[in-house]
């Protein structure tokens, strides 16, 4: 056993049994990130933590939270929001929250597109990333299971109903799913284990995978430049720190995230206290109910583009339209012919690519909303198969693609 020395603070006590200083040194001199980069790769940190203040919120609702069909809706609504001391605030936290935690995401993946970063050496971080997209989307919607109102009910029925596979009539695999014909008690317990254990706790191991394959190719930059790190590490060390092109990622790096951090805080609060009801869907104020179904069912805005790239066609083109809609973002990295790794601004038809797909999926979220009539149905189905177009389009407009 190592020789213990007194320790003359708490800082030494934690250095002797677990090397917390090395944890420091690590962090200070031997993890580096490119200077050139902007507020934009803070996100990452603030999705870390989103995520965290989604877990303690959740922790705290938990507590008087009841699984059971017949009591779901009132321990929402009434125990937690009446009852409870702060229990509104709680539920208020953790609505924003999961509706912000989708914005973040949205800012990181476009972040991402822009500026190259799923390309050379860096197809794992991208392929980790689309992981916890699809795990996030599984929280939230298992999540929304959980106050058991009219929404909750119809949009369990909706999705679970894509399940059958429109002609294929896989009726038994929905009702595997539901462990019953309709969305019941055995539905509603299995969404609760999910929302509570399994998905946060995949949701973890997603996250240390990210930052795992974040480690060897290192965050990209704004000029998407191969940077020497182990050169600009030294000059740093040196004190020559205006010729290195890193910075240390801690605390400076650190700091700068903090700052973004904080900014988005007051931003996140300001909307718990002055604007939570964008988070909360009125029709779910109502008790679920199977014989009475809403005039129009519709996800959370986060699902909306993918929602309206199923609707405008009929059942089974629809189904396959919407599968390729979940799968199609991991393909990134292989469907970008393209050698340059910079952002889109220099990448020629690569950046009207950009615009136009960020424009489509806009449409598409708008569309999703709006009833299935009309005009609006026509505009959602142009936006669904431009969607399609735009990803046939990428591999033959990248391949073309100057080298810089
Ligand atoms: C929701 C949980 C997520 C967390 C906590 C998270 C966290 C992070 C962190 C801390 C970084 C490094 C700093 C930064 O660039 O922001 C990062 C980088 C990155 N993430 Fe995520 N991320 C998440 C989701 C995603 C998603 C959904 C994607 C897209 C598919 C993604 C793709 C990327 C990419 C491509 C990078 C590299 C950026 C670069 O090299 O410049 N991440 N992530």
């Amino acid at each position: 056993m190592a020789h213990f020395e007194k320790a003359n603070s708490l800082n030494e006590w934690l250095d002797q049994r677990i090397g917390l200083n090395t944890l420091k040194k690590v962090m200070q001199s031997e993890y580096w990130i490119p200077k050139d980069i902007n507020f934009l790769w803070a996100m990452g940190m603030v999705l870390a933590a989103t995520f965290g203040i989604l877990l303690v919120s959740g922790i705290f609702l938990l507590m008087y939270y009841n699984p059971s069909t017949d009591l779901a809706f009132d321990s929402v609504n009434y125990t937690i929001m009446t009852e409870v001391g702060y229990g509104w605030l709680w539920r208020h936290i953790h609505g924003v929250g999961a509706s912000l935690v989708f914005l973040i995401i949205y800012i990181h993946m476009f972040t991402g597109i822009y500026y190259g970063s799923y390309k050379k050496g860096r197809e794992l971080i991208w392929i980790s990333g689309m992981l916890l997209f699809v795990l996030f989307s599984a929280e939230a919607f298992s999540g929304y299971m959980l106050p058991w109102g009219q929404m909750s009910y119809w949009a369990g029925m909706v999705i679970t109903n894509l399940f059958s596979g429109g002609s294929l009539h896989a009726d038994g695999l929905v009702e595997w799913i539901r462990g019953d014909y309709v969305p019941a008690q055995a539905y509603l317990s299995r969404f609760f284990m999910l929302h509570v254990l399994l998905m946060p706790l995949a949701i973890i191991g997603a996250i240390v995978f990210h930052f795992g394959t974040l480690r060897l190719p290192h965050v990209n930059n704004q000029e998407g430049k191969e940077v020497d790190f182990e050169e600009s590490a030294r000059l740093w060390k040196e004190g020559k720190r205006a010729e290195s092109e890193v910075i240390p990622f801690s605390p400076v790096f650190l700091s700068k995230d903090v700052f973004v951090m904080g900014v988005y805080f007051i931003m996140f609060f300001y909307l718990v206290f002055y604007h939570f009801e964008f988070a909360m869907d009125p029709v779910n104020f109502d008790p679920a109910n199977g014989l009475s179904t809403p005039t129009h069912i519709y996800p959370e805005w986060y699902f909306l583009w993918s929602y309206e790239i199923l609707r405008p066609f009929p059942t089974d083109p629809g189904l396959i339209a919407f599968a390729f809609a979940q799968v199609i973002f991991f393909t990134l990295p292989f469907l970008d012919r393209s050698p340059n790794v910079a952002p889109a601004n220099k990448r020629g038809a690569f950046h009207i690519w950009f615009w136009a797909m960020l424009a489509d999926m806009l449409v598409l979220t708008f569309m999703g909303k709006l009833p299935p009539q009309g005009i609006w149905s026509t505009i959602g189905l142009v936006a669904a198969i431009t969607f399609f177009v735009l990803w046939i389009a990428l591999p033959i407009i990248t391949k073309l693609e100057k080298k810089l």
